[in-house]
């Protein structure tokens, strides 16, 4: 293969022209083709990029000894089987989120793109957000001490999805985070989901994850809710991080705070819980734009043979999660355990 990277991106919707623009703008990549059924969707394309060929034709695609590598970014109930047949094609693949509906397709995409040897990638693409990276710098460095537990907000008004509930479409962003700040996956999934808009979707879901360890984290999605807000909190028993992605200059906020057993007994001979106030810090970050971050690093992996940082066997692991929440979510939470 020459240096240079040919791309075709797959679905040029809502999210796939910020996929199409961050990958033209790459040094090592080219915009091949644009794919889409809509065919206003590839008049804009073709007038925007007029060296990038547009077709509504995925096999025409697939067929194309000239493209490297395809970016799906179509409605998620179609991932599998066009990731599949990419694969079966010999391209490598960047799969938005979810990877897929089934935790079964997952595994078979990671298995069939190992047999193939072609990248397998999720758009798991928080993880090149550099307040994650520092989030997870922080806790595996210990600075936060032991972890005790994590929750997230991640709320509002709209977009009502038709195709995914509110889990399937918003919580793989705070399922990939977490995993990746504790280097882990979950044992075992409570979740709740409430229909409220009276459709078949659910619009809200709080979901409970158990880490081995005993570390605990709580997701709320929903879009009903009046603002923005997409916020962590990791409570380590040393200090907490608050990460808020919607502000604009204090993303990450470090509380040198926490809770600890007083030094003397009371006059009950009991070591009485006290609290430990302490400084904030509010550390700078990088401001590279976490997609075009994530598009650089599909391109790199491909140009080094190497595995994706958002690997498809990430991307499985958080499918697998969505399927037992939802399990649970069926059996009004139920725990479900995850091998
Ligand atoms: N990472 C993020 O923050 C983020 C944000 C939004 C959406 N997404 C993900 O991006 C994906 C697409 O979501 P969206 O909101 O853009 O959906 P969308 O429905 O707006 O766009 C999907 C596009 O795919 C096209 N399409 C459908 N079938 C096709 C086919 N067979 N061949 C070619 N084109 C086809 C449609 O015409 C449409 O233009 C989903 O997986 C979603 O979860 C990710």
């Amino acid at each position: 293969m020459t240096d240079l990277v040919n791309i075709a991106v797959i679905g040029s919707g809502y999210w796939g022209p910020n996929l199409i623009r961050n990958i033209a703008g790459l040094p090592n990549a080219a915009l091949h083709t644009v794919c889409d059924l809509n065919p206003k969707a590839l008049t804009q394309n073709a007038q925007r990029y007029p060296g990038t060929r547009t077709t509504p034709d995925y096999a025409a695609v697939l067929a194309d000894p000239d493209v490297h590598a395809v970016v799906l970014a179509t409605p998620a109930h179609l991932h599998a089987e066009m990731a599949r047949a990419a694969i079966e094609s010999g391209k490598h693949v960047m799969v938005e989120k979810p990877l897929s509906l089934r935790a079964d397709d997952a595994q078979a995409l990671v298995a069939l793109a190992a047999a193939k040897n072609v990248r397998l990638m999720v758009g798991h693409v928080f993880i090149y957000n550099p307040a994650v990276v520092m989030l997870r710098k922080l806790v595996q460095q210990d600075d936060l001490g032991k972890m005790l537990y994590v929750y997230s907000a991640r709320l509002n008004l709209g977009i009502v999805r038709d195709d995914l509930n509110a889990m399937w479409n918003l919580a793989p962003h705070d399922f990939s985070i977490i995993n990746y700040v504790l280097d882990s996956a979950p044992v075992r999934v409570s979740a709740r989901g409430f229909r409220l808009l009276g459709r078949k979707l659910e619009d809200v879901a709080f979901v409970t994850l158990e880490y081995p360890g005993g570390v605990v984290a709580h997701v709320h999605v929903s879009w009903l809710d009046p603002g923005k807000v997409r916020r962590m909190t990791f409570v380590g028993d040393q200090k907490m991080v608050v990460y808020d992605d919607v502000s604009q200059d204090e993303r990450i906020r470090i509380y040198d705070r926490g809770v600890m057993p007083d030094k003397l007994p009371d006059a009950y001979g009991e070591f009485r819980m006290i609290t430990r106030g302490g400084d904030v810090q509010i550390p700078r970050l990088d401001t590279t734009e976490p997609l075009r971050a994530e598009c650089a690093h599909f391109v790199e992996s491909i140009r080094n043979g190497s595995m994706p940082l958002t690997s498809g066997q990430d991307g499985y692991r958080v499918v697998q999660m969505l399927e037992a929440a939802q399990q649970s979510m069926n059996a009004d939470g139920a725990p479900v355990d995850l091998a």
